[in-house]
């Protein structure tokens, strides 16, 4: 029941009834949302959830959240628990539009306030100074904060029914891979949430990039659709927190340092040139095959094409084009989930370029390896 994650306020949900059942007993209603977005009695019904000290999960444009209010220390340790996030992982802070910021912001900074101009609504998180309304349960007692202005309707339609800031990690179990889908959401959250809201495929599908702009220069912490040459464009000189590039530092956003991305069987990543990769995959497949593994593949279409013939199409995830990053994003989390139903004892991904959207790609696929990387060319591991 919906009631038994809320305290006090009472929820309207009666006309709610696409609900599922689950192993865990609770009941994980899923209700599909359309846009424009017009079902006001959904929304206000998902708003008074979040009120009440519920959780409820939400498409946005990177993917979907997990959200709780966010200035409630006590619904915000309901998404810790559902999730099974460390504890010291702070939550960044959803809201609807520029007067929420200056709520939870102590200040904005003159490099925020151009980067709320340039790309709010968007999948970019800013890291500002945090203002005492803020519980410190959720900054994992860090004086900043994170910030980020969907450009999901649904999601700031949402916003706007709770109220208040919403509090959302993305909608998996701590680990795996962030869900593109309501029915991922599901495969994580059922049993565990009340409710989540179907938005359909998320259009970026990987997370936002966060700029620490609480100094003097601004940072990237996480590598997303909101690309460093796009910062650059509008704030010049633009940092990379060392620890992406596997320089052994801790990283500044403290959720990066744990494995992430990971899917069940252990995945090997393939980098080098796009003319090689063909070649690299059918080498490194047939060895493994001959020590006897079942391997599974997530490549571009292009190599797709020149190694059908060596396993089952099943252990084939095809991710996108080669020279189409954004597709490649979009279905990269998807291609990973989907191994978890399936044989294979080993995974072999393909790299794409460092460059534009193709850092916040390497950057997931160098995590969800554990940074254990082939080079496409010589067939020897590079770290
Ligand atoms: O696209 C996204 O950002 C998605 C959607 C749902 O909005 N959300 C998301 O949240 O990816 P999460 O919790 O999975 O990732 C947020 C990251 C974590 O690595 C966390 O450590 C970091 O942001 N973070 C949060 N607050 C921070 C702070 N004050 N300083 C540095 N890093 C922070
Ligand atoms: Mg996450």
């Amino acid at each position: 029941m919906i009631g038994s994650w809320c305290s006090g306020q009472k929820v309207r949900y009666s006309f709610i009834n696409l609900s599922r059942k689950n192993d865990a007993g609770m009941e994980t209603k899923i209700i599909k949302i359309d846009k424009p977005v017009n079902q006001a009695p959904a929304l206000l019904a998902a708003g008074d959830i979040i009120r009440a000290g519920g959780l409820v999960a939400f498409p946005t444009e990177t993917v979907y959240g997990l959200g709780a209010n966010g200035l409630d220390a006590a619904a915000c340790a309901a998404i810790y628990a559902a999730k099974g996030r460390p504890s010291d992982n702070p939550l960044i802070l959803h809201v609807a539009d520029r007067a929420m910021v200056d709520t939870i912001a102590a200040a904005v900074t003159p490099m925020a306030e151009k980067l709320l101009a340039a790309f709010c609504p968007g999948p970019i998180t800013l890291i500002l100074p945090k203002k005492p309304v803020v519980p410190e349960r959720i900054t994992g007692g860090l004086g900043t904060v994170g910030i980020r202005m969907p450009e999901d309707d649904i999601a700031r339609a949402l916003i706007r029914a709770a109220g208040v800031p919403i509090a959302a990690p993305s909608a998996n179990i701590s680990g795996r891979p962030s869900p593109t889908t309501a029915a991922l959401v599901y495969r994580d959250m059922a049993g565990r949430i009340p409710l989540i809201l179907d938005g359909g495929p998320c259009t970026f599908g990987v997370e936002s990039t966060i700029v620490d702009c609480s100094g003097a220069t601004a940072v990237i912490l996480r590598p997303g659709a909101v690309t460093r040459e796009m910062l650059e464009e509008v704030l010049g000189r633009v940092e990379l927190d060392p620890a992406l590039v596997g320089e052994g530092t801790t990283p500044r956003a403290p959720g990066m340092k744990y494995t992430h991305y990971a899917p069940k069987a252990p995945l090997t990543l393939l980098a080098g040139a796009p003319s090689m990769m063909a070649s690299a995959f059918r080498r490194e497949i047939t060895k493994r095959q001959l020590l006897g593994h079942v391997v599974g593949v997530i490549v571009s279409e292009e190599v797709a094409a020149a190694i059908a013939d060596l396993l089952p199409a099943e252990l084939l995830a095809v991710y996108g084009r080669q020279a189409d990053l954004p597709s490649i994003a979009a279905h990269l989390y998807e291609a990973l989930r989907s191994f978890d139903l399936k044989p294979a004892d080993c995974l072999l991904a393909e790299g794409t370029t460092e460059a534009g959207l193709g850092l916040a790609i390497m950057n997931r696929l160098h995590k969800a390896s554990g940074f254990r990387t082939l080079s496409a060319k010589t067939g020897a591991f590079v770290k």
